[in-house]
């Protein structure tokens, strides 16, 4: 009989169902909540209303596109954090609740994970090129910035991380000092195109080890723009791809002097990226480029699969109905939620 697995993603102002056959991605619904854009960020009280709007009709969705009726169903795989409490509830009470009138084991997901797992995501007749375990992989996302040796699909240990803001955060909100709508990283990346990245430097941070800090690169220019503001009020206008590509690039260089370190570290050159930022092509782009100088092998995600969705959840789930990794009903989701 055939494994189909119902995944559901509610962790911050995506929702999505997606669905899975014996390993094999058939359909990945999602619906974006355009209503945070005005704001400049998500809005928790209002991306779990929208959750609570979309998800019936989403999951439908899925199930339709896919063509496969709810009691085939063999499991269901919900985000159970980290993410917007709010949000996260929305997904988790829902995917309690069909599982239970289905009589049908309930998985619960690692959202940061599932961004990892994202790599494995198969469609009918496309093979991925996955990487051999164990892999080093960067997962960069809108809320974290991690450097993860991956082991095997549930076996991965976090050997780097941000102090405090997340790579994708200083993206959004240098993007917002732009005047860019939320999320803002896809603009800087569009408009670095046409820049040059050594217009403006920005300094780095000295962080111990492995970890990130992002917090002091989002103030500095801030203040760089408000002071250039002053001297004229065309600063942004008048330099708007220099200035993108200038930031991209001083983040994209940050990211890659802790992952080289972790190369070096680890002996692992086997290397993949994860999460939102991941669709940078600016990262790409260096990450290619670094691959030729350094002899890694790289790995980069379909951009469709890069941000947030419930494919990803549902190959992660696939691996843990493999490994039998079910939970009770009791299951509670957690905004803060470590592997
Ligand atoms: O993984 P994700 O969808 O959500 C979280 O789990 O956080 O990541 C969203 C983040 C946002 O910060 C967004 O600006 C960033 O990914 N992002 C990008 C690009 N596409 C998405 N940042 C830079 N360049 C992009 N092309
Ligand atoms: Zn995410």
């Amino acid at each position: 009989m055939s494994i189909i697995i119902l995944g559901i993603e509610s962790s911050c102002d995506d929702t999505s169902a997606a669905v899975l056959k014996d390993g094999i991605l058939l359909t990945n619904s999602i619906a974006n909540q355009d209503v945070h854009k005005k704001y400049g960020g998500v809005v928790p009280e209002l991306a779990s209303r929208a959750h609570q709007q979309n998800i019936i009709p989403v999951v439908d969705m899925a199930l339709k596109a896919a063509k496969v009726n709810k009691s085939e169903i063999s499991a269901i795989a919900f985000t159970r954090g980290p993410g917007l409490l709010g949000s996260l509830l929305v997904g988790t009470s829902f995917s309690k609740g069909l599982a239970l009138s289905l009589d049908i084991p309930l998985i619960e997901v690692n959202h940061l994970q599932a961004h990892i797992i994202a790599t494995y995501i198969r469609e009918e007749n496309i093979k991925p090129k996955t990487p051999g375990m164990p892999y080093l992989c960067l997962l960069v996302s809108g809320g974290h910035t991690q450097l993860v040796i991956v082991n095997d699909y549930l076996d991965m240990e976090i050997i780097g991380k941000t102090i405090d803001d997340a790579a994708g955060e200083a993206f959004d909100k240098c993007a917002k000092v732009l005047g860019f709508p939320f999320p803002g990283g896809p603009y800087i990346d569009k408009n670095a195109k046409l820049g040059n990245p050594e217009t403006y430097k920005f300094s780095k941070p000295k962080i111990a080890k492995l970890d990130y800090s992002f917090s002091g690169l989002k103030t500095a220019f801030l203040y760089f723009i408000r002071d250039e503001l002053k001297k004229n009020k065309d600063f942004i206008n008048k330099n708007l791809y220099n200035l993108c590509a200038s930031i991209q690039k001083t983040i994209i260089d940050i990211l890659f002097d802790k992952l080289i370190l972790a190369v070096e570290e680890t002996g692992i050159t086997e290397i993949a990226i994860a999460g939102g930022v991941s669709a940078n092509e600016g990262l790409r782009n260096s990450l290619i480029i670094k691959a030729l100088e350094r002899k890694w092998n790289i790995f980069l995600p379909e951009f469709k699969y890069t941000t947030d969705n419930a494919a990803m959840i549902a190959q992660a789930g696939y691996y843990k109905y493999l490994a039998k990794k079910f939970v009770s009903q009791s299951i509670i989701p957690l905004a803060r939620y470590n592997y």
